[in-house]
This record gives structure tokens, C-alpha cells and sequence, in this order.
């Protein structure tokens, strides 16, 4: 019999430093008006130099331990879901399990860009239905400002930095995970890439030429896809759970633009006030958004036991995909 899986704790960290969109108006050509009508966004922020993804990842899992009551060596398996990886290898994973001092977890990194907090929930579920662990750390976290080409204002006004962690373990009670929904087509991969630095394209003097090893993506086109697949995963991921659209008391979606978000709850009928919304202050976190607006959400005091939260994101490859949560 499956076990069920319920989020214990939740944390998360972003650096100090602010970039708002007037910092932004000096270094291309752009402005806040532009950039808060069509995105939201009105500051992000950017890691300091010396900081790197796994920097942040610790800090956000150590307070979602404690938020927890866990000490890091109850910890069996830390997943790391980030795009913007320490280095190729070890993964930023192993660099967390040090950092915190997990030492009896097992650790790894999984790759599904910004859908990757929910893919990360998805893995960490398995582990503790099927009896194989009890306690699981999974951490969305990017230094996204390091693959961002700062002279492409098509790209380099959306992205922020941060870090976001929930505890997942096991319950025996009506709550917790009730239905996740993961989804990927590969075919659009060339909407959203960052194409060098990889096997396929190797650092070299060309790749850097080319400024392959920053984020290319085709904006109008992902948008697209983003409104219908963020429809058809919160469906299906909620007919899964045998609930309605109505039943939803919170929606917590990848924070990529707003006017995706109220696309989203416009078509599902939802109450836009559902909506978890902090892109104002932290733009697009990648991996990182969903665990830092779960842990927001959390601390705003909003949310009531039993309350059902339906979080959704998309990203690159393209993936997506949808998880339910009663509280
Ligand atoms: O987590 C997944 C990551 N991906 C995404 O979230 C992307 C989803 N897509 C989007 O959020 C939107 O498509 C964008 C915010 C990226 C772009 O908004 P848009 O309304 O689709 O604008 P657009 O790309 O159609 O561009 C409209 C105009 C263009 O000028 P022309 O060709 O009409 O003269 C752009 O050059 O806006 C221009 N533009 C800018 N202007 C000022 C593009 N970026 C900027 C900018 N500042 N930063």
C-alpha cells in the first residue's frame, strides 16, 4: 500500500541585492513601464559574486528543516531541481547535503528548468509512497542571473534569483499530496535553451562568440503554450484528486509573467484572488519560484489547515505539469 506524502516545512532565501526595473532602464533599452505592463515585474534579485546556487539552497533548506522540527542528519535524500547547477558535476545536490551537514542523505540534482519545483515534488513523493524513505528535502534553486545575456532585453528583465525548500514525509491522515500531473514535449525545445555549454556544444572561443552559453528563448511562442498547458495540467491534475476547480482555496503557479497567471485562472474560472502572486518583487526564479511563494503563502498566515492548493508550472524542454495539495 502507498504511503501518504504531506509537506512538513517549508523555506526559502534570496539575496540581498535589489535590481529594479529603473537599474534596469541605465544598462539596455528598455522601462519600467514596459516591463511591469507586460510582465509584473517590478524588482528581482541578483546573487552577489561570490555566491553560487547551492549557497542558496542551504539556506532555504536549513529553514525548512527547522520550520519542520528535522535535524539534517534525519534527512535520507536532498533533491536539488535547478538549471543553474554550482558546476556539470557534483551535483549542487552533494554541495547541499555537505552544507547542511546531511550526512546519512543520499543526493541529486534534476533538470526540468522552471518546471523543475514540480518535478522535484513528483520524485520526493515516490520516494516516501513506495516506503523508501521518510524524510525528503526538495529545493528549487537558481543563480539565473549567470545564464542571463544582460545585453538581451528580450530576456534579461524576466529573471531573478532565489531559492525555495519544502520537507516532504510520510501521514496516515487525509492530507498532504493528492495528485501530481507531469508532462513534457520535446519537440518545442528550441523555444527555450540555453544551447552551449553541454556535449553539443562545448565552451570554446565560437560558443562564447555566439553567446550560446546564455538563455535564448522564442517569448510570444512559450506564452502560448504556457496558458493552455498550465490549463490542461490544473484539469487533469485535479479531476486525478476528484476535485473541481471550485474547490481550490489557493492557486501557487510558476511565476513567469502575471498576465499568464490571470490567463490561467480567467480560463479555469477561478477567482484571480486565489492566485499566489510575487513576481513584483522577485521576477521568474526558474526552479525556485513555487517553493518560495509555497513558503510566502505559508508565513502569510492565509493558509488554513485542510485548504486544497493547486500549484502549476512550465518551463523548458518544454515541461509542465501540476500537483494538489491539501494542507
Ligand atoms: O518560465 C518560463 C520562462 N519563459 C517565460 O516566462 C516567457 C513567457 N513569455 C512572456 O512572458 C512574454 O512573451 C514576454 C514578457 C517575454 C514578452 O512579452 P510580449 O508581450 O510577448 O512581447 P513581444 O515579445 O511580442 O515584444 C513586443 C515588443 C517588441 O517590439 P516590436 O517588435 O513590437 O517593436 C520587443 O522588441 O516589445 C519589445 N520588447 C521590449 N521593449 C522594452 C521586448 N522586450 C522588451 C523590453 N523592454 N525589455
Amino acid at each position: 500500500m502507498l504511503k501518504g506524502v504531506k509537506i512538513s516545512g517549508t523555506g526559502s532565501f534570496l539575496p540581498d541585492r535589489i535590481l529594479t526595473n529603473h537599474d534596469l532602464e541605465k544598462m539596455i533599452d528598455t522601462s519600467d513601464e514596459w516591463i511591469k505592463t507586460r510582465t509584473g515585474i517590478c524588482e528581482r534579485r541578483i546573487a552577489d559574486e561570490n555566491t553560487a546556487t547551492s549557497d542558496l539552497a542551504i539556506e532555504a533548506a536549513k529553514k525548512a528543516l527547522k520550520n519542520a522540527h528535522k535535524k539534517p542528519e534525519e534527512v535520507d535524500l536532498i533533491i536539488v531541481a535547478t538549471v543553474t547547477p554550482d558546476m556539470i558535476f557534483p551535483s549542487t545536490a552533494c554541495f547541499v547535503q555537505r552544507g547542511i551537514g546531511a550526512k546519512h542523505a543520499a543526493a541529486f540534482d534534476i533538470s526540468a528548468a522552471c518546471s523543475g519545483f514540480i518535478y522535484g515534488l513528483a520524485v520526493g513523493y515516490q520516494f516516501i509512497a513506495s516506503g523508501m524513505y521518510d524524510t525528503v528535502l526538495v529545493i528549487g534553486a537558481e543563480v539565473y542571473s549567470r545564464i542571463v545575456d544582460w545585453t538581451d532585453r528580450n530576456t534579461c528583465v524576466l529573471f531573478g534569483d532565489g531559492a525555495g525548500a519544502v520537507v516532504l514525509e510520510p501521514t496516515n491522515k487525509d492530507e498532504g499530496i493528492l495528485a501530481i500531473d507531469l508532462e513534457t514535449d520535446g519537440n518545442t525545445a528550441e523555444l527555450l535553451m540555453v544551447p552551449g555549454g553541454g556535449s553539443r556544444n562545448p565552451i570554446c572561443q565560437k560558443t562564447l562568440d555566439h553567446r550560446l552559453n546564455f538563455v535564448k528563448m522564442k517569448g510570444n511562442e512559450v506564452f502560448k503554450f504556457a496558458v493552455n498547458s498550465l490549463v490542461k495540467t490544473t484539469r487533469k491534475v485535479l479531476a486525478k484528486a476528484k476535485l473541481k476547480p471550485e474547490d481550490v482555496d489557493h492557486i501557487v503557479p510558476h511565476q513567469a509573467n502575471v498576465r499568464i497567471i490571470d490567463a490561467l485562472t480567467k480560463k479555469l474560472k477561478i477567482d484571480p484572488e486565489k492566485a499566489f502572486i510575487n513576481i513584483e518583487k522577485y521576477g521568474n526564479t526558474s526552479a525556485a519560484s513555487i517553493g518560495i511563494a509555497l513558503d510566502e503563502l505559508v508565513h502569510s498566515k492565509k493558509l488554513k489547515k485542510g485548504q486544497i492548493i493547486v500549484t502549476n508550472a512550465f518551463g523548458g524542454g518544454l515541461t509542465w505539469g501540476a500537483c494538489v495539495i491539501k494542507w
